[in-house]
Order: structure tokens, then sequence, then C-alpha cells
């Protein structure tokens, strides 16, 4: 693990030596990548609905405090709109706040009240969205601090249109609270521009997808190890009537999801046979076909070379970013 070369406004909320956060992966965020993350000086967060057998999120809970000797790890609250799937969300944050849990990353609709659910049970938040309004909305609803994802990141970048580096540098001038911006961060030269428009941290999803700690089969991995610069397509994107961007993997699953969008097809219906979590999961993740599942993959992904331990990626992120330091010095004029 390397020396801390930063300290920032997020690396002091989360006791944390780098200014770098594993977002929530859905299915993939377990106590091995959410440990691995943690032991090489940043945070990350088991997200509690990739564990649907009752006992399963408790259990990795323990899990993951044995990985991390006791150090402080984090826990994702995917927020729906619909209020009645938040009771399992509040089920989650109570478990996690009973096993010592005190860092949680938010996403989704309205965080207000689970923000005030995480402050009374003693726990620190930063809520993720896509948008500076939602973000302005968070502070407002009293997030400790805010991670602004553009539109290269993996996954659901929701109504995002604007690229990372453009959202965050216009959330750092308007935020009070802490920043993290994230999308398409794969590089330390990307981190120390992200801390130069004025974030505190960066969130980082694609880049450690094929991280050794991964639990998912060989065969997708490297197909991630393999990705060239159009690996990822957006999917439910623009003013199809679905809504939501998703970026995936480009495979068999999203041609033909963009197959039905361009043919008409309107209804979560009309796509629920090739779009379910489990299809992920169980075709790709566990039955080792990259063409099976919408596989959320960002445009970072581009810069993984090899299957790595969790600490070697985070390391180099580390030296790369201060030989960037290094260099901005350098092209300084000698007054
Ligand atoms: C495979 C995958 C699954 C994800 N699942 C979730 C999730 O369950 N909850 C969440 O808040 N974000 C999720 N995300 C988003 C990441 O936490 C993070 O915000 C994003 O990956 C950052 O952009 P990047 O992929 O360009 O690094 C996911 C991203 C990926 C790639």
């Amino acid at each position: 693990m390397r020396d801390p070369i930063f300290r920032t406004r997020i690396t002091e909320l989360f006791g944390i030596r780098h200014p770098i956060l594993g977002g929530g992966l859905m299915w993939l965020s377990d106590a091995a990548y959410v440990a691995g993350i943690v032991n090489a000086g940043g945070m990350a967060f088991l997200t509690p609905r990739s564990f649907p057998e009752d006992g399963a999120f408790a259990a990795e809970l323990e899990r993951c405090r044995a990985l991390t000797g006791g150090k402080p790890f984090g826990v994702n609250l995917n927020i729906s709109k619909v209020a009645a799937s938040n009771r399992s969300v509040i089920e989650w944050l109570d478990l996690a706040l009973r096993a010592g849990v005190r860092h949680f990353e938010t996403a989704g609709n309205a965080p207000g009240d689970m923000i005030a659910r995480i402050h009374a049970g003693g726990g620190v938040v930063i809520h993720k969205c896509p948008l500076l309004r939602h973000a302005l909305n968070a502070e407002r609803e009293g997030a400790d601090a805010v991670a602004i994802v553009g539109m290269e990141a993996g996954g659901h970048p929701g109504p995002a249109e604007l690229p990372t580096m453009l959202a965050g540098a216009l959330a750092a001038r308007r935020l009070r609270v802490p920043l993290a911006i994230g999308g398409g961060i794969g590089t330390g030269g990307q981190i120390l521009a992200a801390l130069a428009v004025g974030a505190d941290a960066v969130v980082i999803g694609s880049r450690f997808l094929a991280a050794q700690e991964v639990w998912a089969h060989p065969a997708y991995k490297a197909r991630v190890v393999a990705a060239d610069e159009r690996a990822s397509v957006v999917a439910f994107g623009g003013n199809t009537p679905m809504g939501g961007a998703w970026r995936v993997m480009d495979n068999a699953t999203a041609r033909e999801v963009r197959r039905r969008e361009a043919a008409g097809a309107a209804t979560h219906d009309a796509f629920a046979d090739i779009i379910r979590g489990t299809e992920s999961r169980d075709g790709c993740y566990r039955g080792g076909d990259p063409e099976r599942g919408m596989l959320s993959l960002g445009a970072a992904a581009v810069f993984t070379e090899a299957v790595e331990p969790l600490e070697a990626i985070i390391d180099q992120l580390i030296d790369e970013a201060g030989a960037a330091r290094r260099r901005i010095d350098g092209l300084a004029v000698e007054a």
C-alpha cells in the first residue's frame, strides 16, 4: 500500500489514505472486492441487493469485517422511486449500522429520509447523482459529501448528458460539501485532473472490474481486459420512453435491446426477458458467457491491461497521480 500523497476533505471524512472510492457494483461488490480496496487505502461499498438470500448480506458484512481487519468499510444503498421498495433498503441500513458500518454511498431518488436515518445511526453519507440540481438537493438535505457521475460512467448514469470533467468542474464551483467525481476515470493523471478542478476524490467502477478479487468468471474478465474504446454502449438513452440511460458492454444482449428500441419497444415488459439482473449474474458472471446480460460497463475499462490485485491497481493509480503532479510542477515558469 502506498503512503498518502493527497489529503482532501474526503480522505478526512472517510479516514482513508487515498482519495479513491470504489462505487457499489451490483452482483460484484462483495466482501473480497470491498476489502481489496479498503486494504489498499481507499473506501468501497457493499451492495446489499446482490445478496438476495436471507442472512447472506449479514454474513457478507461479517466476512468484510474479517477481511479488513476492523478497518472501516462502506455499504451502498440504492433508493427506489417506489417507496414500498425502500422497506428492504431501510432494513439493510439498520443491519449495517448494527454491524458497525458508518460509511454509506446512497444513489437514487430523494435521499433526504435515508440521509436522516444514516445520521441518526451515527453514519456519514456520500450521495451519488448525475446532475448538479440533484447534488444541490442532496447538499440541502444534509449529505456529508456528494459524488457527481458523468455520461462516461458504467451502469446507470441517469439522465447525465455531460461528461465527467465538465459536470465535475461545474459541481465544484457550486457545492460547498466535499465532492467526488466519477465516470471514465482509469488513470492517475485523471485523478490529479479531478483534484485540480476542485474534487476531493474520485469514484471508480469500471477500472476495477477485472481485478483478481472480483469473483466473476475468467471469460468475463478476459473480455474486460480486451475492451477497446468502443467496448461500451448506452441503451435506453435519449428520449426513448424507457428513459434512464444504461452504459453496458457492447454484447449480443445490448445489441438486441437497441434493436427492440429502434423497432419501437417502449415498455419494461418488452425487454424483461433479456434485461433482468439474474441474466447477467447467471449467464455471464457465473456462467462465463459475456454475450449474455446487460453488463454495466464504462468506457474506462479500456485502461485495464491485465487481471491484477486491487492493491496493484490502486498503487499504480497513486504512482501515476504523483507523476502527473510532478509533470505539472515541471511545467511551471520560474518567476
Ligand atoms: C458492473 C457495475 C455495477 C454497478 N452497480 C451499481 C450499483 O448497484 N449501485 C450504484 O450506486 N452504482 C453502481 N454502479 C456505478 C458505480 O458505482 C460507479 O458510480 C461507476 O462505475 C463510475 O463510473 P466508471 O464505471 O466509469 O468508473 C455500477 C457500475 C458498474 C460498472
